[in-house]
């Protein structure tokens, strides 16, 4: 039996989606020590877990580099990929919304040129330019995003929240909201077809899992 290879972004997302995997028995207590390895096995379900950048997890899948990947939807919508999205984990709840100083508030349609920053430029173009029809200025950047309406880089921000504690630390409001994400399983293409029953198997057990955390 081959190696089916997950991909699991960096951080929180794959600490909550390696402890479902735990749950359906596909363990990898290496992963919980303190270490920097990047590749762990799970050689009695012949499984590989790899930690990649939460903005790779896709490349990952899509190549067939890794067979699965667990990955924020904000990833998947920034940059659209050839993939299968599998199932909603339900984990990882958060929303993009366009934050900026309160005094903004019901006032962007007036903006000529609106300048926004945000790590999602994809996201926020089409946000502003397809669906309400406003031309915008983007500024890309790579983090501490809040900061560009705080020293003039912007207006506004594009930005995931998930508490609204960063906002609210640096005075900034939610002015509008863009989408609801979560966390997601997406499968390559080809392992798909060609490893269908084990892949569902591990779909099937996660749905239930989910369900079961809901109820
Ligand atoms: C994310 C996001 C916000 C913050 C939102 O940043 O870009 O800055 O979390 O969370 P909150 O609403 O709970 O405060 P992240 O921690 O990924 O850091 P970075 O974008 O600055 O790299």
């Amino acid at each position: 039996m081959d190696y089916l290879t997950v991909a699991l972004a960096k951080g929180r997302l794959a600490e909550m989606a390696m402890d479902i995997f735990a749950e359906i028995g596909m363990d990898c207590l290496e992963m919980k020590e303190k270490t920097r390895k990047l590749i762990f096995t799970d050689e009695k379900n012949k499984m590989k877990f790899i930690l990649v950048k939460a903005s790779d997890v896709p490349t990952y899948v899509e190549y067939g580099a890794a067979d699965i990947g667990i990955v924020g939807k904000d990833t998947l919508l920034e940059d659209s990929r050839n993939l299968y999205e599998m199932v909603d984990l339900g984990f990882g709840k958060c929303k993009m919304a366009v934050c900026g100083p309160a005094e903004l508030k019901d006032k962007l349609g007036g903006i000529t040129d609106l300048r926004v920053a945000s790590k999602y430029p994809n996201i926020a173009l089409r946000y502003f330019q397809d669906e309400k029809g406003q031309t915008i200025e983007i500024i890309k950047l790579n983090g501490s995003v809040e900061l560009a309406p705080l020293v003039g880089l912007s207006d506004v921000i594009v930005d995931i929240v998930e508490t609204g504690k960063t906002l609210k630390e640096n005075g900034l409001d939610v002015l509008e909201d863009v989408c609801e994400l979560s966390a997601r399983f997406v499968v390559n293409k080809v392992s798909m077809k060609m490893e269908t029953e084990r892949i569902m198997d591990i779909v099937t057990k996660f749905q239930n899992i989910i369900r079961e955390n809901e109820e």
